[in-house]
């Protein structure tokens, strides 16, 4: 059986999930796809995490050596920021070799350039578990309305927000205290405001709008308001009118041009997306020929993170064979596909 070779940046909850996945399901989806998805490179300063996660790998200590390795086909790109990790990507690209990544910050300031030169490269860049955790949104926006034009989408994607005003509104709980909880728990960005000023919304809704309109990346023109704001008397007034407020990102095509905004907003409790409780994310999408859609699930975290990450190793183990000059681009920002657009 042939093997794919993977090079995989960065150990920590969601790398540590994609050694995990690929072990306990490592066999199941190679019977699948016909070839064994194997770890053979992993670039990480603990040491004794690689040990424990992927002990048959290569440690490397340079990233930028990792991701020129013949031993690499394709690079998972799970260091995250736009520092190292943009290097690094350009890198790999420009090597020649696929890239798999979680990083959302990085696709939304940097989306543009870096499919730029992976359409130069003929390679493909895969970002599911950037948006939304678990959540087969991208494949959702990019193949399964791929019959639609898309209006608009709503949705709850940042999982730590979700959790500290579920937690609040039903225990009562201190943002401070619930901050720390998600932390904990791996949902929380390393550096947290991200989470609490809805910046890390704002990278997910800036890709959903891309994709969904075939426009470049445009973080600059996000509208951005977190929940930092919010108190408990906020949450309860709300419920005594009847309404849940959830941190939203919305993005909609509209006459004047391409609506692009994070806010703290009032939902109607009888509402599907104001039962979206905890680290759950949802996603709406209204499109012109299937009307509305809705896409549930863990929005952050370990294994659901993961198991996004590992469907996109499966879906370039799918395509690496297609003939690489007659594929159908299956890029998201690619220069030809994109129209300028008014935000
Ligand atoms: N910090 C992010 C969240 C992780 O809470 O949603 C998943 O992108």
């Amino acid at each position: 059986m042939q093997t794919i070779n993977i090079g995989l940046l960065g150990l920590g909850t969601v790398g540590s999930g994609v050694a995990q996945v690929l072990r306990d399901n490592g066999a199941e989806i190679a019977r699948r796809l016909g070839r064994e998805v194997r770890i053979s490179a992993v670039c990480d300063s603990r040491a004794e995490r690689a040990a424990q996660w992927c002990p048959q790998a290569t440690l490397v200590a340079n990233p930028m050596e990792l991701v020129q390795r013949d031993d690499v086909d394709i690079v998972v790109e799970l260091f995250g920021g736009t520092g190292v990790a943009k290097d690094v990507v350009l890198k790999a690209i420009e090597s020649g070799k696929h890239i798999v990544t979680a990083n959302k910050k990085l696709l939304a300031e940097y989306g543009n350039e870096i499919f730029a030169l992976a359409g130069k490269h003929n390679v493909m860049v895969q970002f599911e578990a950037s948006v939304a955790g678990g959540i087969p949104v991208i494949k959702a926006l990019r193949e399964g309305l791929a019959a639609n034009k898309i209006q608009s989408i709503a949705g709850i994607i940042n999982g730590t927000s979700n959790f500290i005003l579920t937690e609040m509104r039903e225990k009562g709980s201190t943002f401070k205290d619930v901050l720390a909880e998600a932390q904990k728990l791996g949902y929380a960005e390393a550096d947290p405001t991200f989470d609490i000023e809805g910046h890390d919304a704002g990278h997910k809704i800036t890709i959903m709008s891309a994709l969904a309109f075939g426009t470049p990346v445009n973080f600059g023109a996000c509208y951005l308001e977190g929940i930092s704001q919010l108190d408990s008397r906020d949450i309860k007034y709300a419920e005594e009118l009847g309404y849940r407020i959830k941190l939203l990102g919305i993005t909609r095509k509209t006459e004047k041009g391409i609506e692009l905004r994070v806010h703290p907003t009032l939902i109607p409790e009888s509402y599907l997306l104001a039962n979206v409780n905890g680290v759950m994310n949802a996603v709406r999408v209204n499109a012109d020929m299937v009307g509305e859609t809705l896409y549930y699930g863990a929005g952050a975290g370990s294994l659901p993170t993961a198991s996004a990450v590992v469907a996109d190793l499966v879906d370039i183990c799918r395509l690496i064979s297609a003939d690489r000059e007659n594929r159908v681009p299956y890029l998201a920002f690619q220069p030809s596909d994109v129209q300028q657009a008014n935000f």
